[in-house]
């Protein structure tokens, strides 16, 4: 190797847990009724675990620094990570159980009934960061779910930059509704990975003020010092930059589920971005493997003739 080149292209920081895809008849009717669906897939789950897998397929050399538990939830995570190649060196396993999420999932919207379990166990002192001084780049997933590593996280891309690494950010949504402490870690983020709903709210909370559409959120973001990358859905992307606004469709697909299809745009995005391509092509690229991955159940897509 190279003496000058980091060890990986990408190091991502977050959750991980497996996903219980769940389609078919998923509108619960309480009061002891049984309802029949038409497929479940357990699958890897959780933002930074699917971006981190997503990553290591697309040839990015991927370490993922996590926490799940001793358990055969934590197991499973780790295996379907090894399988795609993330070096799972920095996955610690704690006393806590992992968490899980069950997804019920219909082409048009879905929920997610996530147990947190060991995900806000991340962050802290026990968080190694080592690592980060031999990456291209750091990407941080699921800031409100790990309020350790929110808090660590200015240090953190402070260090990454530092070392000489680039360093991106998607909060995903606040479960409590607050979405406070963005601010604080923004000047530190070259690049942010919203979707829609969390762009209107970020903004709205960073500004005291709702945004008057999207790409007043977006910009109104952007002011804080990063490229604002927003995923829209089936209308696809949009990217701020230095006052410039550039808009993507998405690709038209036949939607089978859309769990993990942010976190796939993040690495595609990651990936192009670390190789410099302009600004409209690597949202094109995020934008046209995140809507491959509604394709398919969960985050992962298939991995030869097997599951990953
Ligand atoms: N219905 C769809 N049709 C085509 N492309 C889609 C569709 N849904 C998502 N995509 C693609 O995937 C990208 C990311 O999707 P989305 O906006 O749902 O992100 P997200 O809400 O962060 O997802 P998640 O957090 O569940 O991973 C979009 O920018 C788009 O390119
Ligand atoms: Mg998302």
């Amino acid at each position: 190797m190279h003496p000058d080149r980091p060890r990986y292209d990408l190091v991502v920081v977050g959750d991980a847990n497996p996903d219980l895809i769940l389609r078919g008849d998923v509108v619960p009717r309480f009061g002891q009724s049984e309802q029949l669906l038409s497929s479940a897939d357990l699958v890897l789950g959780a933002s930074a675990a699917i971006t981190a897998h997503a990553a290591a397929r697309l040839g990015l050399r991927t370490a993922l620094v996590s926490v799940v538990g001793a358990d055969e939830f934590g197991d499973f995570v780790i295996q379907q990570l090894e399988r795609a190649q993330v070096d799972v060196s920095y996955v610690a396993r704690t006393a806590n159980p992992t968490g899980i999420s069950v997804v019920l999932s219909t082409p048009e919207t879905r929920t997610t009934l996530t147990y947190l379990g060991a995900i806000p166990m991340l962050g802290g002192a026990d968080l190694d960061v080592s690592v980060i001084g031999h990456t291209r780049h750091v990407h941080a997933s699921s800031f409100f779910l790990q309020p350790e590593l929110a808090a660590a996280l200015p240090e953190l891309f402070a260090r990454a930059h530092q070392a000489g690494a680039t360093t991106s950010l998607d909060t995903n949504a606040d479960p409590a509704g607050l979405w406070s402490g963005v601010a604080e870690v923004l000047p530190y983020v070259d690049v942010l990975l919203p979707n829609h709903a969390e762009a209107i709210a970020l903004a709205a909370q960073v500004t005291s003020a709702t945004p008057a559409n999207l790409e007043a959120a977006a910009r109104a973001l952007a002011s804080y010092g990063p490229i604002v990358v927003v995923k829209d859905g089936a209308d696809g992307a949009l990217g701020v930059r230095a006052g410039e606004c550039v808009r993507v469709p998405a690709p038209t697909v036949e939607v089978v589920d859309t769990t993990g299809a942010g976190d796939t745009f993040n690495a595609a995005f990651i990936q192009a971005w670390i190789s410099q391509l302009p600004l409209e092509e690597c949202l094109r690229i995020a934008a046209a493997a995140g809507a491959q991955s509604t394709t398919w159940a969960g985050g992962p897509g298939p991995l030869g003739d097997d599951r990953s």
